[in-house]
């Protein structure tokens, strides 16, 4: 493709983008569900000179946060501009840290989708979302996580190959998250490492009528089928060793009113699907007394969000 120039957007070049939290898995879709979750990421970009990567984060957790070319926003940001011509183009990057690292809440799968639709309105939307998924599961490894995040809602998707399956449904009614946030953060990769290599068919089979299940139930509002259908057998009791107190808080949630309960993602937040207009202090109670039990946290109440990672042209931010 010949190289060209990106459009000149209103503002001087800047987007302001959005990409929502996102819980992986719920219980037995292991790298295969997603959900949005409607708590937002927002960062502005620009394009830059080739070789600048002009970065300015605050926010909690913003001492972690890469201000280089290693910058996940600026990776997929670059990605995106190599493949529609635009050359090597640096990024400009405003950013206050919203979602917490390193929780299981998919803040680096936001930061992907930000680079890639930032990018994309950027350039004049020259990438179909097919594209913006296969270049954000390159980069993330997983597309559970990125396909909510780039198209809201309840994702399932898969890799067959080169190509990127995933399937959008409505975020189910009547629900929200009861998210109990650890202080200390868990990696993906150790909480991958806890993983064995083969599992018994009966877990497998259990977690495949599950996922099944699971599907199905939230398609269709059968709500009561939640607290069985998001059971799993192949990642949580592995990870249990490395969460104090998990199983046993995954175990008593549905007794105090939770729909369903699972470990969002990778780990270690808790996650507690609850009826939208129930009182949920009982709940918010147990994942309380959990968290007190690992070192501290805080419980959030979130909703579920329809909406995926968007990009609008804005005015220019001010220095400083
Ligand atoms: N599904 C992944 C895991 C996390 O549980 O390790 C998100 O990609």
């Amino acid at each position: 493709m010949p190289e060209r120039t990106a459009p000149a957007a209103p503002g001087g070049g800047w987007v302001r983008a959005t990409a929502p939290a996102t819980t992986a898995n719920l219980g037995p879709g292991f790298d295969t569900l997603g959900l949005a979750l409607a708590w937002t990421q927002t960062a502005l970009c620009a394009l830059a000179p080739e070789g600048v990567a002009d970065v300015a984060v605050d926010g909690p957790g913003a001492e972690g946060v890469p201000r280089d070319e290693r910058n996940l926003i600026v990776r997929a940001a670059t990605a995106v501009c190599g493949e529609v011509g635009l050359g090597r183009h640096g990024l400009r990057v405003r950013l206050t840290l919203e979602l917490p690292v390193g929780r299981g809440l998919g803040s680096s799968a936001a930061a992907v989708a930000l680079g890639l639709v930032a990018a994309n309105a950027l350039a004049g939307q020259p990438l179909a979302a097919q594209r913006l998924l296969e270049i954000g599961t390159q980069l993330e490894g997983h597309p559970d996580n990125v396909a909510p995040a780039l198209f809201g809602g309840l994702c399932a998707a898969c890799q067959d190959g080169g190509r990127v399956w995933a399937v959008r449904l409505a975020p189910p009614e009547g629900l929200r998250a009861l998210l109990a946030i650890p202080d200390r953060p868990l990696s993906t990769a150790e909480a991958r490492a806890a993983l064995p290599r083969q599992v018994p068919l009966a877990d497998a089979v259990a977690n495949v009528q599950r996922t099944g299940l699971l599907v199905a139930a939230l398609a269709a509002g059968r709500l009561d089928a939640l607290g069985v259908a998001t059971q799993d057998r192949l990642h949580q009791p592995y990870r249990a060793s490395l969460i104090p107190g998990l199983e046993a808080c995954l175990r008593e949630l549905p007794a105090v009113g939770a729909r369903g309960a699972f470990l969002s993602g990778a780990g270690p937040t808790v996650l507690a699907l609850v009826d939208a207009a129930a009182d949920t202090r009982p709940v918010a109670a147990r994942l309380e007394g959990w968290l007190a039990g690992w070192g501290g946290g805080r419980v959030r109440s979130v909703g579920l969000a329809a909406q995926g990672a968007a990009a609008v042209p804005v005015q220019a931010p001010t220095a400083g």
